[in-house]
Protein backbone atom coordinates (compact mmCIF):
# COMPACT_ATOMS: atom_id res chain seq x y z
CA UNK A 1 0.00 0.00 0.00
CA UNK A 2 1.36 3.54 -0.81
CA UNK A 3 0.51 6.89 0.21
CA UNK A 4 -0.61 9.88 -1.66
CA UNK A 5 3.11 10.86 -2.28
CA UNK A 6 3.63 7.02 -3.40
CA UNK A 7 5.87 6.05 -0.72
CA UNK A 8 4.70 3.12 1.71
CA UNK A 9 3.79 4.01 4.82
CA UNK A 10 6.17 2.61 7.90
CA UNK A 11 4.65 -0.41 9.49
CA UNK A 12 3.32 -0.39 12.92
CA UNK A 13 3.57 -3.86 13.13
CA UNK A 14 6.17 -3.35 16.43
CA UNK A 15 7.87 -6.80 17.26
CA UNK A 16 5.87 -7.10 20.59
CA UNK A 17 2.99 -6.69 18.88
CA UNK A 18 4.19 -9.26 16.13
CA UNK A 19 4.92 -11.66 18.78
CA UNK A 20 1.62 -11.25 20.40
CA UNK A 21 -0.31 -11.78 17.28
CA UNK A 22 2.09 -14.77 16.27
CA UNK A 23 1.13 -16.12 19.75
CA UNK A 24 -2.42 -16.02 19.08
CA UNK A 25 -2.24 -17.34 15.73
CA UNK A 26 -0.24 -20.52 17.30
CA UNK A 27 -2.86 -20.77 20.65
CA UNK A 28 -6.27 -20.42 18.35
CA UNK A 29 -4.94 -21.38 14.99
CA UNK A 30 -2.78 -24.46 16.02
CA UNK A 31 -0.02 -23.38 13.02
CA UNK A 32 3.25 -21.88 15.35
CA UNK A 33 5.09 -19.17 13.00
CA UNK A 34 7.57 -17.96 15.89
CA UNK A 35 10.49 -19.49 14.44
CA UNK A 36 9.40 -18.88 10.97
CA UNK A 37 11.60 -16.05 9.52
CA UNK A 38 9.73 -12.64 10.55
CA UNK A 39 9.72 -11.58 7.02
CA UNK A 40 7.07 -14.22 6.02
CA UNK A 41 4.69 -13.45 9.31
CA UNK A 42 5.16 -9.40 8.68
CA UNK A 43 4.02 -9.80 5.05
CA UNK A 44 0.73 -11.87 5.94
CA UNK A 45 -0.08 -9.97 8.91
CA UNK A 46 0.53 -6.47 6.91
CA UNK A 47 -2.21 -7.71 3.97
CA UNK A 48 -4.37 -8.81 6.78
CA UNK A 49 -4.31 -5.16 8.51
CA UNK A 50 -4.81 -3.96 4.62
CA UNK A 51 -7.84 -6.61 3.90
CA UNK A 52 -9.68 -5.60 7.49
CA UNK A 53 -9.52 -2.17 7.06
CA UNK A 54 -7.79 -1.38 10.47
CA UNK A 55 -5.57 1.91 11.22
CA UNK A 56 -3.04 0.07 12.41
CA UNK A 57 -1.61 -3.40 13.97
CA UNK A 58 -2.60 -2.47 17.35
CA UNK A 59 -6.18 -2.18 16.39
CA UNK A 60 -6.02 -5.32 13.97
CA UNK A 61 -4.81 -7.13 17.74
CA UNK A 62 -7.58 -5.78 19.03
CA UNK A 63 -9.58 -7.28 16.53
CA UNK A 64 -8.17 -10.53 16.21
CA UNK A 65 -8.70 -11.19 20.25
CA UNK A 66 -12.49 -10.16 19.58
CA UNK A 67 -13.13 -12.35 16.20
CA UNK A 68 -11.78 -16.03 15.62
CA UNK A 69 -13.08 -16.56 12.33
CA UNK A 70 -9.80 -13.74 11.51
CA UNK A 71 -8.06 -16.55 12.59
CA UNK A 72 -8.25 -18.83 9.31
CA UNK A 73 -8.20 -15.88 7.10
CA UNK A 74 -4.91 -14.62 8.61
CA UNK A 75 -2.77 -18.21 8.46
CA UNK A 76 -4.10 -18.37 5.10
CA UNK A 77 -2.17 -15.00 4.58
CA UNK A 78 0.78 -15.74 6.25
CA UNK A 79 1.25 -19.09 4.24
CA UNK A 80 3.05 -18.39 0.95
CA UNK A 81 1.53 -20.98 -1.68
CA UNK A 82 3.16 -19.82 -4.84
CA UNK A 83 3.59 -23.36 -7.01
CA UNK A 84 3.79 -24.64 -10.57
CA UNK A 85 3.61 -27.96 -12.54
CA UNK A 86 6.56 -29.20 -13.06
CA UNK A 87 8.61 -25.95 -11.53
CA UNK A 88 12.34 -25.65 -12.55
CA UNK A 89 12.29 -27.99 -15.47
CA UNK A 90 15.93 -28.93 -15.25
CA UNK A 91 14.75 -30.79 -11.49
CA UNK A 92 11.89 -32.70 -13.51
CA UNK A 93 14.18 -33.62 -16.15
CA UNK A 94 16.17 -35.09 -13.59
CA UNK A 95 13.73 -37.10 -12.03
CA UNK A 96 12.40 -38.50 -15.18
CA UNK A 97 15.53 -39.77 -16.20
CA UNK A 98 17.73 -40.59 -13.48
CA UNK A 99 15.72 -41.00 -10.53
CA UNK A 100 12.81 -42.72 -10.80
CA UNK A 101 14.39 -44.89 -13.12
CA UNK A 102 17.25 -45.80 -10.27
CA UNK A 103 14.32 -46.01 -7.63
CA UNK A 104 12.60 -48.41 -9.41
CA UNK A 105 15.37 -50.40 -10.17
CA UNK A 106 16.41 -50.51 -6.77
CA UNK A 107 12.97 -51.41 -5.80
CA UNK A 108 13.93 -55.64 -6.86
CA UNK A 109 10.37 -56.49 -4.79
CA UNK A 110 8.14 -54.66 -7.03
CA UNK A 111 6.37 -53.26 -3.63
CA UNK A 112 4.55 -49.70 -4.45
CA UNK A 113 7.15 -47.01 -4.92
CA UNK A 114 6.13 -44.50 -2.76
CA UNK A 115 6.42 -40.75 -2.77
CA UNK A 116 5.75 -37.46 0.14
CA UNK A 117 5.32 -34.36 -1.38
CA UNK A 118 5.54 -32.05 1.67
CA UNK A 119 4.23 -28.47 1.72
CA UNK A 120 2.07 -29.15 -1.23
CA UNK A 121 0.24 -26.29 -1.96
CA UNK A 122 -2.30 -26.41 -4.11
CA UNK A 123 -1.28 -30.00 -5.51
CA UNK A 124 0.47 -29.15 -8.89
CA UNK A 125 4.08 -30.58 -7.46
CA UNK A 126 1.75 -33.95 -6.47
CA UNK A 127 0.11 -34.47 -9.75
CA UNK A 128 3.53 -33.54 -11.84
CA UNK A 129 5.05 -36.42 -9.72
CA UNK A 130 2.22 -38.63 -10.12
CA UNK A 131 2.41 -38.05 -13.99
CA UNK A 132 5.58 -39.15 -14.02
CA UNK A 133 5.22 -42.33 -11.78
CA UNK A 134 2.06 -43.57 -13.81
CA UNK A 135 4.39 -43.43 -16.82
CA UNK A 136 6.73 -45.48 -15.72
CA UNK A 137 4.46 -48.19 -14.65
CA UNK A 138 5.71 -49.31 -11.47
CA UNK A 139 2.45 -49.09 -8.86
CA UNK A 140 2.67 -46.12 -6.98
CA UNK A 141 1.16 -43.73 -4.46
CA UNK A 142 1.78 -40.27 -3.87
CA UNK A 143 1.05 -38.61 0.06
CA UNK A 144 0.65 -34.92 -0.67
CA UNK A 145 0.81 -33.04 2.70
CA UNK A 146 0.21 -29.21 3.55
CA UNK A 147 -0.93 -27.41 6.62
CA UNK A 148 -3.61 -25.04 4.26
CA UNK A 149 -6.67 -26.41 4.24
CA UNK A 150 -7.58 -24.48 1.35
CA UNK A 151 -4.39 -25.13 -0.81
CA UNK A 152 -5.44 -28.90 -0.07
CA UNK A 153 -9.05 -27.92 -1.05
CA UNK A 154 -7.77 -27.04 -4.54
CA UNK A 155 -5.07 -29.71 -5.15
CA UNK A 156 -8.00 -32.08 -4.15
CA UNK A 157 -10.11 -31.05 -6.40
CA UNK A 158 -7.94 -31.03 -9.26
CA UNK A 159 -8.88 -28.09 -11.26
CA UNK A 160 -6.34 -25.35 -12.57
CA UNK A 161 -6.70 -22.79 -15.33
CA UNK A 162 -5.42 -24.37 -18.60
CA UNK A 163 -2.86 -22.26 -19.00
CA UNK A 164 -1.01 -23.04 -16.00
CA UNK A 165 -0.82 -26.68 -17.16
CA UNK A 166 1.12 -25.69 -20.26
CA UNK A 167 4.23 -26.21 -18.32
CA UNK A 168 3.15 -30.39 -18.60
CA UNK A 169 4.93 -32.10 -21.07
CA UNK A 170 2.28 -32.81 -24.19
CA UNK A 171 2.33 -36.83 -23.56
CA UNK A 172 1.60 -36.32 -20.24
CA UNK A 173 -1.06 -33.91 -20.78
CA UNK A 174 -2.64 -35.97 -23.13
CA UNK A 175 -2.94 -39.54 -20.58
CA UNK A 176 -3.58 -37.39 -17.95
CA UNK A 177 -5.26 -33.84 -18.26
CA UNK A 178 -8.71 -33.53 -19.56
CA UNK A 179 -8.73 -29.93 -21.03
CA UNK A 180 -12.01 -28.10 -20.84
CA UNK A 181 -11.73 -24.18 -22.45
CA UNK A 182 -9.41 -22.33 -19.88
CA UNK A 183 -10.44 -24.85 -17.19
CA UNK A 184 -8.60 -28.36 -17.30
CA UNK A 185 -8.85 -31.13 -14.65
CA UNK A 186 -7.07 -34.08 -13.71
CA UNK A 187 -8.37 -37.35 -15.45
CA UNK A 188 -9.66 -39.58 -13.03
CA UNK A 189 -7.25 -42.60 -13.17
CA UNK A 190 -4.56 -41.40 -11.23
CA UNK A 191 -6.83 -39.84 -8.35
CA UNK A 192 -7.00 -43.65 -6.00
CA UNK A 193 -3.09 -43.32 -6.06
CA UNK A 194 -2.92 -39.77 -5.13
CA UNK A 195 -3.89 -38.83 -1.02
CA UNK A 196 -4.07 -35.34 0.04
CA UNK A 197 -4.15 -34.71 3.76
CA UNK A 198 -3.65 -31.87 6.13
CA UNK A 199 -0.14 -31.89 8.30
CA UNK A 200 1.92 -29.76 9.74
CA UNK A 201 5.18 -30.60 9.30
CA UNK A 202 6.11 -28.80 12.79
CA UNK A 203 4.10 -30.74 14.65
CA UNK A 204 4.20 -33.15 17.30
CA UNK A 205 3.01 -36.11 14.99
CA UNK A 206 6.49 -36.31 12.91
CA UNK A 207 4.49 -37.69 9.73
CA UNK A 208 0.95 -37.61 9.05
CA UNK A 209 -1.44 -40.00 10.57
CA UNK A 210 -2.10 -41.72 6.02
CA UNK A 211 1.84 -43.14 6.84
CA UNK A 212 2.81 -44.00 10.20
CA UNK A 213 4.30 -47.61 8.77
CA UNK A 214 5.26 -45.82 5.64
CA UNK A 215 8.66 -44.93 4.51
CA UNK A 216 9.08 -43.08 0.90
CA UNK A 217 11.11 -43.48 -2.03
CA UNK A 218 11.16 -40.02 -2.49
CA UNK A 219 10.45 -37.01 -0.54
CA UNK A 220 9.67 -33.54 -2.40
CA UNK A 221 10.34 -30.86 0.28
CA UNK A 222 11.05 -27.42 -1.91
CA UNK A 223 10.18 -24.24 -1.07
CA UNK A 224 9.21 -24.63 1.98
CA UNK A 225 12.68 -24.19 4.26
CA UNK A 226 13.60 -20.86 2.72
CA UNK A 227 10.48 -19.57 4.81
CA UNK A 228 11.79 -21.37 8.44
CA UNK A 229 14.93 -20.22 10.15
CA UNK A 230 17.88 -22.26 10.60
CA UNK A 231 16.19 -24.62 13.90
CA UNK A 232 13.11 -25.66 12.16
CA UNK A 233 14.99 -26.30 8.99
CA UNK A 234 16.94 -28.89 10.77
CA UNK A 235 13.80 -30.43 12.20
CA UNK A 236 12.01 -30.60 8.60
CA UNK A 237 15.74 -32.02 7.25
CA UNK A 238 15.58 -34.73 10.56
CA UNK A 239 11.96 -35.54 9.97
CA UNK A 240 12.45 -35.50 6.21
CA UNK A 241 15.27 -37.94 6.04
CA UNK A 242 14.24 -40.40 8.79
CA UNK A 243 11.11 -40.71 6.43
CA UNK A 244 13.33 -42.26 3.62
CA UNK A 245 14.12 -45.91 2.79
CA UNK A 246 17.66 -46.12 2.42
CA UNK A 247 18.36 -45.64 -1.14
CA UNK A 248 15.73 -42.86 -0.94
CA UNK A 249 15.74 -39.63 -2.77
CA UNK A 250 15.24 -36.13 -0.93
CA UNK A 251 14.60 -33.41 -3.87
CA UNK A 252 14.69 -29.43 -2.05
CA UNK A 253 14.11 -26.22 -3.93
CA UNK A 254 17.20 -25.11 -6.14
CA UNK A 255 17.76 -22.23 -3.73
CA UNK A 256 18.18 -24.38 -0.56
CA UNK A 257 20.94 -26.77 0.60
CA UNK A 258 21.32 -29.52 3.24
CA UNK A 259 22.59 -27.91 6.81
CA UNK A 260 26.46 -30.20 7.08
CA UNK A 261 25.59 -32.06 9.68
CA UNK A 262 22.91 -33.96 7.19
CA UNK A 263 25.72 -35.03 5.15
CA UNK A 264 26.62 -38.09 6.96
CA UNK A 265 22.92 -39.17 6.17
CA UNK A 266 22.42 -37.85 2.77
CA UNK A 267 24.52 -37.66 0.08
CA UNK A 268 24.41 -35.99 -3.44
CA UNK A 269 22.60 -38.07 -5.88
CA UNK A 270 24.32 -39.63 -8.49
CA UNK A 271 24.93 -38.25 -12.20
CA UNK A 272 22.67 -35.65 -11.00
CA UNK A 273 23.89 -31.96 -11.30
CA UNK A 274 24.56 -30.74 -7.57
CA UNK A 275 22.10 -27.34 -7.88
CA UNK A 276 19.44 -29.44 -9.09
CA UNK A 277 19.30 -30.50 -5.24
CA UNK A 278 18.56 -34.13 -5.36
CA UNK A 279 20.12 -36.04 -2.31
CA UNK A 280 19.78 -39.74 -2.11
CA UNK A 281 19.87 -41.31 1.90
CA UNK A 282 22.93 -43.35 2.85
CA UNK A 283 22.36 -46.81 2.26
CA UNK A 284 24.22 -46.71 5.94
CA UNK A 285 24.88 -43.60 7.86
C1 LIG B 1 5.85 -21.89 -1.67
S1 LIG B 1 4.83 -23.25 -1.37
C2 LIG B 1 5.75 -24.55 -2.14
C3 LIG B 1 4.88 -25.45 -2.99
C4 LIG B 1 5.64 -26.56 -3.72
N1 LIG B 1 6.33 -27.42 -2.80
C5 LIG B 1 6.62 -25.98 -4.74
O1 LIG B 1 7.82 -26.02 -4.51
O2 LIG B 1 6.16 -25.48 -5.76
C6 LIG B 1 5.10 -23.54 0.36
C7 LIG B 1 4.00 -24.42 0.99
O3 LIG B 1 4.47 -24.88 2.26
C8 LIG B 1 3.35 -24.92 3.13
N2 LIG B 1 3.85 -24.95 4.51
C9 LIG B 1 4.38 -23.93 5.24
N3 LIG B 1 4.67 -24.34 6.48
C10 LIG B 1 4.34 -25.67 6.54
C11 LIG B 1 4.39 -26.65 7.58
N4 LIG B 1 4.84 -26.36 8.80
N5 LIG B 1 3.95 -27.91 7.31
C12 LIG B 1 3.46 -28.21 6.07
N6 LIG B 1 3.37 -27.32 5.06
C13 LIG B 1 3.80 -26.06 5.29
C14 LIG B 1 2.56 -23.68 2.76
O4 LIG B 1 1.20 -23.76 3.16
C15 LIG B 1 2.70 -23.66 1.24
O5 LIG B 1 1.63 -24.28 0.61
Amino acid sequence: MTDQAGATPPSTLTPHLLASVLAIVAARGGVDFRDYRAATAVRGIEARIRATGCPDATSYLGLLEQRPEEIRPLLEAILVRVTQFFRDPGVWAALQYRVLPSLSAQNTAGSLLRAWSIGTASGEEAWSIAFLLGALGNPFEVLATDVSPTALRLARAGVYPTVATLAVPSDLRQRYLEVDGERTQVRPQLRGQVIFAEHDLMSAQAVPREAVLAAFDLILLRNVLIYLDPRLQRKAFERATQGLVPGGALVLGCAEVIPPEAESLLEPFPRVAPELRIYRRRERA
